[in-house]
């Protein structure tokens, strides 16, 4: 089992970023834990905040991986291009975010990607993608 995430705009910040938002923890530090918890699946990370280069890496591994955990960040609210790569791949993708887009605000309601997603999971802090790596082992 192999599986891609792959983080947009900003989450290479977690950890310093608006921590009464996203929490104190490094996205580097809290891979090392989803790497101890699933030593059964190959896991890899992804971090750009560039547009093109979150779609040039979703269409590199959407043939051949066996799920995608995006969170595409705030390109999730404006990105049409990243919403039709999901689209346009094979591999599964479940959008994930760490924030409840629908507390905040009206235009963080919208998602370009979750038409395209398997499914969506949001709110539960970083915990959100330890529950999209779950969705995959049935
Ligand atoms: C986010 C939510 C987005 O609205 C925001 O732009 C982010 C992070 C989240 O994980 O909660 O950068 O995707």
């Amino acid at each position: 089992m192999k599986l891609m995430i792959i983080n947009g705009p900003n989450l290479n910040l977690l950890g310093k970023r608006e921590p009464e938002v996203y929490g104190n923890t490094t996205f580097e530090d809290y891979f090392k834990t989803l790497q101890k918890k699933f030593p059964q699946i190959e896991l890899e990370y992804y971090q750009s905040n560039i547009e093109g280069e979150l779609i040039g890496k979703i269409q590199e591994v959407g043939f051949g991986y066996d799920g995608i955990i995006l969170n595409a960040a705030a390109y999730t609210h404006t990105s049409v291009g990243i919403g039709d790569a999901v689209k346009a791949v094979e591999t599964p993708v479940i959008e994930v975010h760490i924030s409840n887009t629908h507390q905040r605000e009206e235009y963080r309601h919208v998602s370009y990607i979750s038409p395209g997603a398997k499914g969506v999971i949001l709110g539960f802090g970083l915990q959100s993608y330890e529950l999209a790596i779950q969705s995959f082992l049935g």
